[in-house]
């Protein structure tokens, strides 16, 4: 089968690979329709991870189910299913919890948690940018869509992570009805939190960045767009609020954070969170920092330590939420807030284009060439 293969810094190359087959008699085999390049993928693409050359990329997965495992109960050959991009097992000690996200069976290295389709650090499973994949504990991680799956694959593809992400980081922040709400970062993750913000009625949501093309997104979902190049943040949100700050904060960015110069600083989001949101907010960090970065700015950097201001933190008694999202906890409500129409998430889209287009996908996505917002992927 045909698949994205990761070559090194800055190179990929749609190749023959072997075939995803079953494995396990609760596999799960699915044709891929619909597969989409992730910010998270730009770190590993860029070789600011650990990423193996060699392995194929695609975590964010939908597809047709075309052969089960004979331990596979629920998921029937023909359903039209999406994946979560965590692979958990539903049965250790965090999956029984929720937090598929840190699921003991599913990632091999001795204590470690958490697994997903290629993915750096998080297992060996081959992504789904390709014409197939297998997707362990089948029952477990296929959610099944209704007769509408073909018709809003491009709204149902976005169940695989950066809907139920942004959705996250606004629980994380603890988002109720009438809260004002600060987004750093308008790639897709941030632009799915303010969307999360607003079906849980938030009364304000100023979303940070400053790509003028993704800024115009928020926009149109009625988010009040703040061009970081242009205005201070703080003082904007500052200003917005009385002067108190937002009750609640995401951070959509992560460890490539940088100045609207390109100068990286991966402390400066979170920073401008503790700063701009109010005494005893919350703070959803869903935006990806790790342990060890090979590209961080210094020393420092390059061993995940990131320079917060923890005293003003601490001073302001916010919360602060971190991790993975466990997509499991919200896809399903989330779905059916798509079937209805009050969910639309496929308004990001940028570009559609074959999964033989990947290399020019990657190239243009990474470059952050204007107007490359979300692309996502179909194999012939
Ligand atoms: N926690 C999870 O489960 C999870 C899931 C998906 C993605 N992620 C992570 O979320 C982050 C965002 O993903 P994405 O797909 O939207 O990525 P993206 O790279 O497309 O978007 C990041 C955006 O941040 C902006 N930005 C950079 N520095 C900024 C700053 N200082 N202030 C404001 N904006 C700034 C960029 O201009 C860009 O628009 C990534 O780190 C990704 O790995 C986490
Ligand atoms: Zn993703
Ligand atoms: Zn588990």
């Amino acid at each position: 089968m045909k698949a994205v293969v990761y070559k090194g810094p800055n190179e990929v190359s749609v190749e023959e690979v072997p075939d995803a087959k079953i494995e396990r008699p609760t596999d799960v085999l699915v044709r891929i329709t619909t597969t989409n390049i992730c910010g998270s993928d730009l770190h590993m693409y860029e070789g600011r991870t650990n990423f193996e050359v060699g392995r194929t990329f695609g975590h964010e997965n939908m597809g047709e189910v075309i052969e089960i495992g004979n331990g596979v109960d629920a998921v029937k050959v023909g359903d039209q299913v999406v994946l979560p991009f965590n692979i958990s097992c539903g049965f250790c000690k965090n999956c029984e919890r929720g937090f598929t996200n840190y699921c003991t069976t599913t990632q091999p290295a001795p204590g470690a948690a958490g697994a997903a389709y290629g993915f750096a650090g998080m297992g060996p499973y081959s992504g789904g940018q390709a014409e197939m994949l297998r997707v362990p504990y089948g029952d477990n991680n296929c959610l099944r869509l209704g007769e509408d799956a073909v018709e809003k694959q491009n709204d149902y593809v976005m169940l695989s992570d950066i809907f139920p992400t942004g959705y996250h980081a606004t629980e994380m922040a603890g988002v109720i009805p009438g809260d004002t709400v600060v987004i750093y970062g308008a790639g897709p993750v941030g632009l799915m939190a303010a969307l999360s913000a607003i079906i849980k009625g938030a009364s304000k949501v100023m979303v940070v960045d400053r790509r003028p093309d993704r800024l115009a997104l928020a926009e149109q979902i009625g988010a009040i767009a703040v061009d970081d190049s242009k205005t201070d943040p703080v003082q904007f949100v500052l200003d917005q609020t009385h002067g108190v700050g937002a009750d609640r904060g995401c951070e959509c960015v992560g460890y490539q954070a940088h100045d609207p110069q390109g100068t990286e600083d991966p402390a400066l989001t979170l920073n401008r969170l503790i700063q701009s949101v109010r005494f005893t907010g919350g703070i959803g960090v869903v935006g990806v920092f790790l342990p060890a970065d090979p590209g961080g700015i210094d020393a420092n950097a390059k061993q995940g330590k990131i320079a917060i201001d923890y005293g003003l933190q601490w001073l302001k008694g916010q919360n602060v939420g971190s991790g993975q999202c466990p997509v499991k906890k919200y896809n399903r409500q989330l779905r059916d807030l798509i079937a209805v129409g009050k969910a639309k998430p496929s308004w990001i889209i940028s570009h559609e284009l074959p999964l033989s287009k990947a290399v020019d996908a990657y190239k243009n996505f990474g470059d952050r060439v204007d107007g490359w917002t979300k692309v996502i992927l179909k194999p012939e």
